[in-house]
């Protein structure tokens, strides 16, 4: 029995404990063996065999015990050490994306005019002269391409300067009736508190024949998409000048800022100029070689947009990418 002991005492794992208790109290093992062997000896003497024999199993049974609680109890320890948790580790939270200002409000631009049954076409970045100005009533040496001045490549291509030309490669492509917003960048040679030489714009087009598109139609879709946009605002059409349309406006809304009381957002007049617009010019309808239809144009800058809405001073802060003006939009 003291061999056992040791060797209980040397065990150092619950697997070769067991092995212990299997070669001991298996069905081959020690007592098993020498019960059997109690069946060979005399009558006189088996009482005290059995005697002998139950109480160094008792032994065992306890030292037995007592020594698998002991390891089951390091081991419990040890596992507790490997799935401990370091309560003084950095957290770093993952931090959260946000779409850009200017994006947001490109997407509340698209969600209005979709729900008014607009489609959405695209055009390319880089344009030839014919998509970006001819077209559209911009004949070369036309002064009105100054204000466009942009960036240009080989073989009359450019960098366009504004979403029209979506108007022309739709009509080119499509047949009235026609009902469509173009957003998307667009380029120009400007860097100042208003204008950077990229920016976006929404363009609108619908075409229809004659007859069945009207100012009237003009004048109801954007004083309705304004109000959504910017809430309970006056709108007014200013006459104005744009080669692709006749007669064109810009559109201006009472100052969102002193409600039109005159401040220095509105340079003092009450107003905010925030689209240009018009019924297409017969001209355009020419170069696309589109007869008997009628139609309306807008186009918009979605950043002029996102200042007014978010009061934000300074556009050229948008492209700057410095985190603690995007944190503000998340
Ligand atoms: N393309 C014009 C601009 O960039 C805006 C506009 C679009 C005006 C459609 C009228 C009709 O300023």
């Amino acid at each position: 029995m003291n061999e056992i002991q040791e060797q209980i005492a040397s065990c150092k794992d619950l697997k070769s404990l067991e092995a212990i208790r299997i070669s001991m109290l298996g069905k081959k093992g020690y007592f098993a063996e020498q019960f059997a062997k109690m069946k060979s000896l005399p009558k006189d003497e088996k009482k005290d065999f059995a005697q002998k024999l139950n109480e160094e199993k008792e032994d065992f049974l306890n030292l037995f015990q007592v020594a698998k609680m002991k390891l089951e109890a390091i081991a419990i320890a040890e596992e507790m050490k490997e799935e401990s948790v370091d309560v003084t580790l950095f957290n770093s939270k993952p931090t959260c994306g946000a779409l850009h200002p200017v994006m947001a409000t490109m997407d509340k631009i698209i969600e209005y005019f979709v729900s008014m049954n607009f489609s959405i076409e695209e055009g390319p970045l880089v344009e030839d002269d014919f998509h970006n100005f001819e077209a559209l009533n911009l004949p070369k040496y036309h002064p009105a391409r100054d204000m466009q001045d942009t960036f240009y490549f080989k073989d009359s291509m450019l960098l366009r300067t504004h979403t029209s030309p979506v108007q022309i490669r739709t009509m080119l492509n499509q047949k009235p009736p026609i009902r469509i917003i173009s957003p998307g960048a667009v380029f120009r040679r400007d860097y100042d508190l208003t204008h950077t030489p990229m920016f976006h714009q929404v363009e609108g087009l619908v075409v229809d024949k004659t007859g069945a598109v009207s100012f009237a139609n003009l004048k109801y879709i954007l004083e309705d998409f304004l109000k959504y946009m910017f809430g309970d605002v006056r709108v007014r059409f200013r006459p104005s000048f744009f080669p692709f349309t006749e007669p064109s406006t810009e559109v201006d809304i009472s100052c969102i800022f002193c409600k039109g009381s005159g401040c220095r957002v509105c340079s003092h007049t009450g107003w905010l100029e925030v689209l240009g617009s018009g019924v297409v010019d017969p001209n355009v309808f020419k170069a696309v070689e589109l007869k008997d239809v009628s139609g309306y144009a807008f186009g918009l800058g979605v950043e002029r947009f996102a200042m007014l809405l978010h009061r934000i001073p300074d556009l050229r802060s948008l492209f700057e990418g410095d985190l603690r003006l995007l944190e503000q939009f998340r």
